[in-house]
Formats: C-alpha cells, structure tokens, sequence
C-alpha cells in the first residue's frame, strides 16, 4: 500500500485526476469504477479541464458507477446516476453506451445484481476510485458486509442515511433506506484503488481504515489486501 499525503485537497485532486488522464491516455480501452460524494469531484472537474484543453479523449472510456440508492430512478436528481452524469460524464466526450449503473429502481435487483457481476468480470476495472465513509464504509458496503460480497442490495446505516442530506436530500425522510453497490469482493478484483480521503472529519475513520485490525467492522481496512492500491490523503485528512 502506498500512501499519498499532500498539503492541500487541490493536489489530492491533481493526484488523481492525472491517475485517470494518464490511463486513459495510454490504455486502448480503459475502465474506471467511479465513487460519487463529495471527495472525487474536485478531481473529476480536473479531468473535465482536460478534455476542453484538448488534453485527453475519453471516447474509449468504460465507466462503471461503485453504488446507487434503490427505489431510485437513475434519472432522479439525486440518484448517483444523475449525480456522475452531471458532474462529469456530459462534461466529457465517454459514450453513453460505455457508462454502466446499477439501476436500483427495477424490480428485480437480483438480476441487476448479477449482471453488473457479469459486465465487471468483462471488463476487469483498471482503477476504482473509492472514497470513505463515516462509518468505515466503500461503496455501500457497510459496518458487518461480507469482505468476499459480490454486487448486492445493502440496508443503509444511520450514518450513511444522515451523509445523504449532503448529497442534495433535504429531509431525512427522502433519503432511501436501502443501497445497491458493488460488493467488496468485486471492488477488490480491480487492478488498481484509488482511495481518496479529504478534510479533517475523516481523519478518524482514516486512521481507523489504516490501524485497525482488517475486519468487516470497519470495511475499508479491507483495501490494505490489495496489492495495488494508493491512498491519498490530504494534511488534515491524514492528521492522526
Ligand atoms: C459513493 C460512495 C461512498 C462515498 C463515501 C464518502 O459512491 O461509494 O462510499 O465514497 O460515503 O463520501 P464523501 O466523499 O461525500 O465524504
């Protein structure tokens, strides 16, 4: 594991949008797993001024969603679907027919499920880009989620469900309750992981994610398994 400790959240955001640009630029066919949140935007507006500088070409980008809500239509405004299309999939020339989402308002989420398993072992991720929650989540694997799980439909925790009033909810009541997402086996199938922490709220959980022992306690310990993962950490990020 490497780890990545910058001074400002604006070259953690440099750090990984030239992750990104630099495979893209040299891999006939690209695929990067995309977190939404707060933490991966400032890097996807980089990528974004890239592509208008004429700096990189997205048109053979394979791009899969980590997670979703259910019982949301990927067209809502709060969706995760909406969420990456607005922040940086329309702002960049990748195709539509190469952006893959869990659709978490069909019926049946087993199905959906198991064919976004299908796509992922078809197109082995180049580089996930992960961000951590609160509670020691990835994706929406949750505190006591299986650490070998496959894309499954999760109960959202309290913390998780209150984080959502960041993502554009005004009430709590809005905010599903339940999550689709990639497991953490399928994370971890990825070459390569991009973790991403900023500000000083996480720099708990980070040390948690860094120290504790690996369990399903704290999910994102898990991504110290990896054989190639970076970590990026801003000051305040890593200040324990
Ligand atoms: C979102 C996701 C989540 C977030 C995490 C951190 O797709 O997978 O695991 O990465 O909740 O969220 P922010 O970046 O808002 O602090």
């Amino acid at each position: 594991m490497e780890i990545v400790i910058l001074d400002s959240p604006k070259e953690v955001d440099e750090f990984v949008a030239s992750q990104i640009v630099d495979l893209v630029k040299t891999k006939e066919r690209p695929v990067v797993g995309f977190a939404t949140g707060s933490t991966p935007v400032g890097a996807y507006n980089l990528m974004i001024e890239q592509y208008h500088l004429g700096k990189v070409d997205f048109s053979n980008l394979i791009a899969f969603n980590l997670d979703e809500y259910v019982g949301v239509k990927l067209d809502h405004p709060r969706s995760f679907a909406t969420f990456m299309r607005t922040r940086l999939f329309d702002q960049i020339n990748v195709k539509k027919e190469n952006i893959y989402a869990l659709d978490g308002s069909k019926q049946d989420l087993t199905q959906v499920c198991n064919e976004y398993e299908k796509l992922i072992e078809n197109n082995q991720i180049d580089i996930q880009i992960l961000g951590v929650g609160m509670n020691g989540h990835i994706g929406y694997n949750e505190p006591g989620s299986d650490l070998d799980g496959k894309t499954h439909v999760v109960d959202l925790q309290e913390k998780s469900i209150t984080s959502s009033l960041n993502y554009g909810f005004t009430k709590i009541e809005e905010v599903p309750t339940k999550g689709i997402t990639m497991g953490i086996g399928t994370i971890m199938k990825a070459k390569k992981l991009l973790m991403i922490a900023k500000g000083k709220d996480k720099k708990d959980i980070v040390k948690a994610m860094l120290e504790e022992p690996i369990s399903s306690k704290i999910p994102s310990t898990i991504i110290r398994q990896h054989d190639n993962v970076i970590v990026i950490l801003d000051k305040e990020a890593a200040g324990k």
